[in-house]
Order: C-alpha cells, then structure tokens, then sequence
C-alpha cells in the first residue's frame, strides 16, 4: 500500500475536515525520506529532528532498555553501588558476571540514565538509579515485570485472542471470572506482597490529595495488607482503621498491622466484596487500586455493594491512575491498557467513566482531587446523599 493510500483508509467519513486535510498533507511531508534528510540537515529544524529521533529511538528499543533495567536490578546493582564509587572489575566480582559482560552492561546502564561513570574506571548511581536503590516498590515492580512481558511478547496474538490462557491472569487469582473465588493463602501472599511494597508512592499521593483527618473511621475495600491504611494512620493518629478483603488477604493483615502497632485501632474483615455485606460504621470507604481491576460489569456490581452497604453518608474514595488527556495519563492507560489485557481483566478508566459507573450505582456529586503523579494515582471523591 502506498501512503497515500494508507490516507485515503485513514480518513473517516465521505468527506475530511480542514484539519485532517492539513494532517493528511502533514503526514505525507514527515513520512517523505527526501523531506526527513532535508529536517534533519537545515540548522534551525536538525535539533528538532534529533529530538524526534532520539523519542522514536527509545520507543522502538524499550524492550531492550527495560532489559537493562531488569538486569541491573537482578544483579543488585544498586546496592553494590549504595555506599559510593565501585570500579568496573569488583562490580563483575559482586554480581557473578564475566569481566567483559561487566563491560557491556555499566555503559548501557549509564545510557538509560541509572549510573553515572566517576573517569577512573569506578561508577556510582545515578539519579535514577537512587530512586531504585530507595525503593523496594520500583524493585518489585521490574522484577514482576519479567512475568507481564512474557505474555506480551506477542501482543498481536493476544489482542486477536484476549481470552488466551496467560501468566499475569495466573498471577492475580481473584481477577476476571474467578470473581474473588478459589484464592489460596499462596496466590494471596504472592501478589499482596507486591501490592505492599508499591503502596508507599501511591498512599503518599492520596493523603496529600484528600486530607483523610476529617474522618472518624475508615475502611479501605480490597486493603490488601494494610499498607494504605498503615500509611493514613501514621499521618492521622486518631482515626480508626479498617479493611475488607479476601479471606486469606484479611488475615495476613490483621498479622501485620498487630506486629507494626496497630492492633487497636485496626479491623480485617475477610469476605468477597461482590457478595458479602460490607461493614456499615465507617464514614469513609476507600477502594485504592481496585476498581480498576474489573471490567465494566464487575466494577458496576462492587460499587452498587458498597452502596447498600454503608451508611448514606459515608464518603467513597477512588484512587488509581486513570486515563485522560495529560501525559501521564495517557502513559498510565496505554501501559494499563496492555497490562490488563494481559490479566485478561479489568481497565484504565478516564473519571468520566469512572463518573458513569458510580452514577449508575447510586453514588453523585463527585470531585476529582489532583495528585502530583497521575502515573501512580488520581482520585475521586463520591457520596450518596450529600454534598462532598
Ligand atoms: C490490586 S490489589 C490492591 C491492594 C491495595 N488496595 C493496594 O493498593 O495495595 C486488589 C485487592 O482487592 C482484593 N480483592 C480482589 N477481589 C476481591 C473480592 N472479590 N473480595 C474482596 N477482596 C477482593 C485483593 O485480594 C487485593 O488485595
């Protein structure tokens, strides 16, 4: 097919707008490779064209890049470099590697912006590289990631057959069709373990969004272990604390919240929050991350338990990224968007869908609180009765 024919197939509708005449006219000109070599050499359009590039670059090789990444973080990089400057050969030495795979990895690495070499042969972290080494969280993620790419490595395959058997569905047991049903205490600590150790970056963003001390009681729906919770009741010493989740989830964070001092002040409440009643005495019902997890008609059924359940004058808290027009949430919904294609469930849903969804559950008046990081959480805020 030629390009123009590929225009042609792109235009919607018998007759194209101004606007998609100029991008068709537009995308012929960039698609030239006369037109691509005369950008790219004429002095005031060859930066912009090396930016481009550069962006083209690392979209086609962020496979690789990510690859890097993993490696590093596999090898223990970080920490090897926790305290200062390491030269080349005692890094080989500390991470297992032949001398010469040392050699290709470090400057790799230094592309993607984790260490930084010190001249002397030594190489210390990098920005980038401090955030990882800080954070367990970002750890876990990469390292989980090996599991998603795997079943994304053909992602033609899996876009034509969605209901195809995958690793990821493996992984998050509750999700899908299974409905909360057939979780064992091995799959519950699996991914609640992971849902632990990134909890910290999302609950920092939603505390600062909504200020969580105007409330008497909270009961986080799908708490997991605590984290969250754990994180509000650190900032807010006289709120109560509660969460609902699966059985075998319910009852690792009743351990775990009683080892870090929360006993008193804290409930576990196990059960399938499609099903069973939900506790009715908190005025504040949260559903971090959750919501997200389930398709359209399994989100609507959780929302409409939760409103027969509590009481009218409770406030519900969404908080998980979410897709809309700014560049983080767009990045968030194209890498949600594929990740739960690959857990054969859920969706990254912009706040007006998410709008929908509670309306139809008889939830109104909803605000939508802005967060520093749509990438790790954006929140709303709904309620039955009254206003927010
Ligand atoms: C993605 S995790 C989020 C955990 C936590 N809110 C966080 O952000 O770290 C989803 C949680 O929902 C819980 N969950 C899933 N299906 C459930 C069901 N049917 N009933 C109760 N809890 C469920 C899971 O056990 C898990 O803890």
């Amino acid at each position: 097919m030629t390009i123009s024919e590929h225009m042609r197939v792109a235009d919607c509708g018998e007759k194209p707008g101004l606007s998609q005449r100029l991008r068709n006219w537009r995308n012929k000109l960039v698609a030239d490779a006369d037109f691509q070599r005369r950008v790219a050499r004429f002095p005031l359009t060859r930066r912009f064209a090396r930016k481009q590039s550069e962006d083209m670059f690392r979209v086609t090789t962020g496979f690789v890049q990510s690859q890097i990444l993993f490696a590093c973080v596999e090898i223990g990089l970080f920490d090897i470099l926790a305290d200062g400057a390491v030269p080349t050969h005692e890094i080989a030495t500390r991470a297992s590697l032949p001398l010469e795979s040392a050699k290709r990895l470090l400057p790799a690495a230094r592309a993607i912006g984790v260490i930084r070499s010190t001249g002397d042969d030594c190489w210390t972290l990098d920005d980038k590289g401090a955030v990882v080494l800080g954070n367990e969280g970002i750890r876990a993620m990469i390292r989980h990631h090996a599991m998603v790419y795997r079943d994304l490595a053909d992602p033609v395959g899996l876009l034509r057959d969605p209901g195809r058997q995958t690793e990821t569905a493996d992984y998050w047991a509750y999700a899908g069709t299974r409905a909360g049903h057939g979780v064992s205490d091995q799959d519950a600590h699996t991914y609640s373990a992971l849902m632990r150790s990134s909890q910290d970056l999302v609950a920092a963003e939603i505390l600062d969004a909504y200020p969580l001390g105007r409330h008497r009681k909270i009961l986080d729906i799908g708490g997991g272990e605590g984290a969250f919770l754990a994180a509000a009741g650190a900032r807010h010493a006289d709120i109560s604390l509660a969460t609902f989740d699966l059985p075998p989830v319910a009852a690792r964070a009743r351990d775990i919240m009683a080892e870090a001092g929360y006993g008193d002040r804290f409930e576990a409440h196990g059960g399938n929050f499609f099903t069973d009643a939900i506790p009715a005495d908190a005025d504040c019902v949260t559903l971090v991350r959750v919501l997200c997890d389930h398709d359209d008609a399994a989100a609507l059924k959780l929302l409409q338990n939760i409103r027969r359940s509590i009481a009218p004058s409770a406030t519900l808290l969404i908080a998980e990224p979410m897709d809309g027009s700014g560049s983080g949430d767009s990045l968030a919904a194209a890498y949600f968007g594929l990740y739960f294609l690959a857990m054969r469930s859920g969706a990254c849903r912009s706040p007006q869908k998410i709008q929908s969804l509670l309306e139809q559950a008889g939830f109104k008046l909803l605000r939508k609180m802005p967060t520093r990081n749509p990438l790790f959480a954006s929140v709303i805020v709904a309620k039955s009765d009254s206003k927010v």
